[in-house]
C-alpha cells in the first residue's frame, strides 16, 4: 500500500480517486484537515475498504512513525501544504509551519522508518514530494520556460515555504540515500478545487452575480494543467522516476489570467446561458510581489516517462465548469463563515 498526505485536499482527493481506480493499491490517507481540507472530496470512495482515512498532522512526527508501523508502506506522496498565496501573504506562520517544518518531521519520521526496511523493501522504497513551479520565481516574456535546472528563486513566502521543504527532500536524499522523487508542478485546475484559486472562485462568482476580481492589468501569464493529468504524471514518476531527479510538470497551456477569465465566461455562457458574464469582470488591486509569468519545459518527463497531458485547456474547462455546475452542494457547504471571512479580508477593500 501507499501513504498519501493532504489527501483530502484539492490534488490529493483527485488523485486517491483515480489512483484506486487506475492501480487498486490500497491507500492510507493521512490530512489534518484544515480548511481546505474536506471529506466530501472523497464522497467517491467513502465506502472503499481500500482507502483508510486519518486525520492528523504531517508535523506530528511520532503519529506519523505510528502511523508508518502500523500500515508499512511501499511509499509516501506528500501533497500536505498550505498552498494559496494570498493566504500566505496575509498570514506566512502556518506556511512556515506545515511547508517547512512540517515536511522535515514527515521527512524524520520516514527516514527512521525506511532505515529499519529489510534491504529489498528500502531499495524499493520511495517518497515523493509534490511541488511547484513557484519556487523558481518569474519569467519575463520571452525567458524559456522553467527546467529543471533553473535556479530555485521563489518570490512570496508560499513558493518560499514550498523551496524549503523542497531542499529538505533534496538533502535527505543526498545526505542519507532516502529515494526521493519531486515533481514540480503548474497551476491545477478541476473538480474539487477550493474556491479562493482563480479558477473555482471566479465559477463560483459568476454564478452568484457577484464581481469576478481580476488583479492588477490581468496580463500575469500561468500554465494551466488539468488535475487528473498531474495525478498521472504523479503515478508515472512514482513508478518509474529516477530516485534523486525532479520532474517538471505542465500543460502546454500558457494563458493570461484576463483570457482565462474571459474563457470561462464563454463556458459558462454556453453550459449556463443567461446573465452576460464577461461583464462582471473587475479589475482590482494587484498582489504584493506578483509574478509576472510562470511557463513550464516538461520535456524531461515526457522523453524518460513517456508522460504528456491528455487535456488541452478548453476540453479541461469544459469538464471542469460541468462539474461546478453538478455540485452546487459541494460549493454550498464550502461557502462557510471561515471562507466569507477570507473573501471580505482579501477582496472586500478594492472590489
Ligand atoms: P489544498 O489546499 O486543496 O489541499 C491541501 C491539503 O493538505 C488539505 O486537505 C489540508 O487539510 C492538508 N493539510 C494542510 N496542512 C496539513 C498538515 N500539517 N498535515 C496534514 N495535512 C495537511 O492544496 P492542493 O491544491 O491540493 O495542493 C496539493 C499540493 O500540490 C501542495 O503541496 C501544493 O503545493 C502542490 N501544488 C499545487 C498546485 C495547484 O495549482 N493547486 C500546483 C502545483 C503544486
Ligand atoms: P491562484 O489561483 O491564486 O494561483 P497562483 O497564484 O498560485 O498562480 O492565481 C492564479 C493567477 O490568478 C495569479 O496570477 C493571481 C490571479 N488571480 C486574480 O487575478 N484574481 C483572483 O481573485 C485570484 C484568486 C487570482
Amino acid at each position: 500500500m501507499i501513504l498519501v498526505t493532504g489527501g483530502a485536499g484539492f490534488i490529493g482527493a483527485n488523485f486517491v480517486i483515480d489512483w484506486l481506480a487506475a492501480t487498486g493499491e490500497p491507500v492510507v490517507n493521512l490530512d489534518k484537515l484544515t480548511y481546505s481540507g474536506n471529506l466530501g472530496n472523497l464522497a467517491p470512495v467513502r465506502d472503499d475498504r481500500r482507502h483508510t482515512f486519518v486525520r492528523g498532522d504531517i508535523g506530528d512526527r511520532a503519529a506519523v512513525a505510528s502511523l508508518l508501523a502500523a500500515h508499512r508502506p511501499r511509499a509516501v506522496v506528500n501533497f500536505a501544504a498550505e498552498t494559496h498565496v494570498d493566504r500566505s501573504i496575509h498570514g506566512p506562520d502556518a506556511f512556515v509551519k506545515t511547508n517547512v517544518a512540517g515536511t522535515f518531521e514527515l521527512l524524520e519520521a520516514i527516514r527512521a522508518y525506511w532505515t529499519a526496511l529489510p534491504q529489498a523493501e528500502r531499495a524499493a522504497f520511495r517518497f515523493l514530494q509534490v511541488s511547484t513551479d513557484e519556487v523558481y520565481g518569474t519569467l519575463a516574456p520571452d525567458d524559456p520556460p522553467f527546467s529543471e535546472t533553473t535556479p530555485y528563486a521563489p518570490n512570496s513566502p508560499y513558493s518560499a515555504s514550498k523551496a524549503a521543504a523542497d531542499h529538505f527532500v533534496r538533502a535527505c536524499h543526498h545526505t542519507y540515500g532516502l529515494p526521493t522523487l519531486t515533481t514540480n508542478c503548474s497551476n491545477n485546475y478541476g473538480p474539487r478545487q477550493f474556491p479562493e484559486k482563480l479558477v473555482p472562485l471566479m465559477i463560483a462568482n459568476a454564478l452568484a452575480g457577484k464581481a469576478l476580481p481580476v488583479y492588477g492589468d490581468g496580463q500575469q501569464v500561468r500554465d494551466w494543467l488539468y488535475v487528473s493529468d498531474h495525478c498521472a504524471a504523479i503515478r508515472a514518476v512514482l513508478e518509474r522516476g529516477r530516485p534523486g531527479e525532479t520532474y517538471n510538470v505542465g500543460g502546454e497551456a500558457e494563458m493570461k489570467n484576463l483570457d482565462v477569465v474571459h474563457t470561462l465566461c464563454s463556458v459558462l455562457a454556453r453550459e449556463r446561458p443567461g446573465p452576460d458574464y464577461a461583464a462582471l469582470v473587475t479589475f482590482v488591486k494587484d498582489r504584493p510581489g506578483h509574478d509576472r509569468r510562470y511557463a513550464i519545459d516538461a520535456r524531461k518527463i515526457g522523453r524518460e516517462l513517456g508522460w504528456r497531458p491528455t487535456e488541452t485547456f478548453a476540453s479541461g474547462l469544459a469538464k471542469t465548469v460541468r462539474w461546478y455546475l453538478d455540485n452546487t452542494a459541494w460549493l454550498a457547504a464550502i461557502q462557510t463563515r471561515e471562507y466569507q471571512s477570507w473573501i471580505s479580508l482579501q477582496y472586500a477593500p478594492a472590489a
